[in-house]
């Protein structure tokens, strides 16, 4: 099957940059939000980035005009119907992506694909709630996603050989490179990372340095381009914390485990960049 025709499911950080590396490959695009002044957001910030590439000389004018025009905002899930993959990308809440597979599975054409880019739910449990498990698997992009070159690509053990390599060819398509992971909480990369991210958050809670001496210790000390607050503001603390709350459910670890901080931050709503308020103030 050639993938033309793609849904997007949450139009936030990640969906609307996933929406807009679907578009600039050639699909067409419907991104589905939960109502209008989402829709709207979603809209205005893939524009904004469309229109950066623009400044920079790296799109033409009449391609950002296109590929604009090639992606629809919806806020009705039955537009999704004719869809051929359906690619979800709403909040890191597990019940809440359950759910919304269980209606993609009520509305998506029976032999399409649903992928969701949860950066750490186990994709069995998501599949479980369609009746398709075997087209279901996790595409896991990274943020930004117009910039980041990976894509995980997660399978279960009802994930059909066919739907393995249709997902892959699609997002090799996006000019990504496709790493494959078994079906265990936080993959590979977020494994890995979140650990780290968290170990940092330790590190300023229990006062051993500022945050600006920790995030320049790993910026210069270890080359990343973000240090590890900044990058945590950057990801959405929300999202972290769902990230470690996932990761302490599989290995029951404390070392996964969110740290209070964290905890307290997502109370108050002092989410990172997307909120204006993180770690650092924007
Ligand atoms: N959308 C589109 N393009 C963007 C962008 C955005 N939000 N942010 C930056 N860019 C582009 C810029 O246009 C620029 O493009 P060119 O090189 O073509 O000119 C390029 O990225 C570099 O941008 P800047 O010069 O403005 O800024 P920078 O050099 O500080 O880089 C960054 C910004 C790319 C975000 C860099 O800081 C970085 O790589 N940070 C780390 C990102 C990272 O680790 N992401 C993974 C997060 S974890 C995750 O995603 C998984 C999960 O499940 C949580
Ligand atoms: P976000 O908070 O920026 O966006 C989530 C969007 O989902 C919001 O716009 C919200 O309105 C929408 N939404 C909520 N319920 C919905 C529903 N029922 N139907 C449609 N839309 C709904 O979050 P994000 O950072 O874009 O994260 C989205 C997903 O991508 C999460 O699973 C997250 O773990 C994953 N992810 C995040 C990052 C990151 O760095 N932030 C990286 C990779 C993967």
């Amino acid at each position: 099957m050639t993938i033309q025709r793609v849904g997007v499911i949450g139009g936030g950080l990640m969906g609307s940059g996933i929406a807009e590396v679907c578009a600039r490959a050639g699909s067409r695009v419907i991104v589905h939000e939960i109502h209008a002044e989402a829709a709207d957001a979603a809209r205005t910030r893939m524009q904004t980035s469309l229109d950066r590439a623009v400044e920079k000389g790296k799109l033409e004018q009449s391609d950002r005009d296109s590929i604009l025009a090639s992606v629809e905002f919806s806020t009705d899930l039955s537009d999704q119907a004719d869809r051929q993959l359906v690619i979800e990308a709403a909040t890191e809440d597990e019940e809440l992506k359950k759910a919304i597979f269980a209606d993609l599975d009520e509305v998506v054409a029976a032999d399409s694909i649903l992928a969701s880019n949860t950066s750490s739910i186990p994709i069995t449990r998501i599949a479980a709630a369609t009746s398709r498990a075997d087209r279901v698997v996790g595409l896991h992009f990274f943020n930004p996603v117009p910039v980041m070159g990976l894509v995980e690509l997660v399978t279960t053990v009802m994930t059909s050989t066919e739907t393995e390599t249709t997902t892959m060819a699609y997002a090799e398509s996006l000019g990504k490179t496709v790493i494959k992971a078994r079906d265990r909480a936080g993959f590979i990369v977020n494994m890995l990372l979140v650990p780290y991210l968290i170990g940092a958050i330790r590190m300023y809670e229990a006062g051993v340095a500022s945050r600006e001496d920790i995030d320049a210790g790993m910026r210069l000390g270890a080359n990343h381009p973000m240090g590890p607050l900044e990058l945590a503001d950057f990801v959405g603390l929300d999202t972290m914390k769902h990230i470690a709350d996932v990761l302490f459910d599989e290995y029951k670890d404390p070392f996964y485990a969110s740290p209070p901080l964290l905890t307290r931050m997502v109370e108050a709503g002092l989410l990172g960049r997307k909120t204006g308020k993180g770690f650092y103030e924007y």
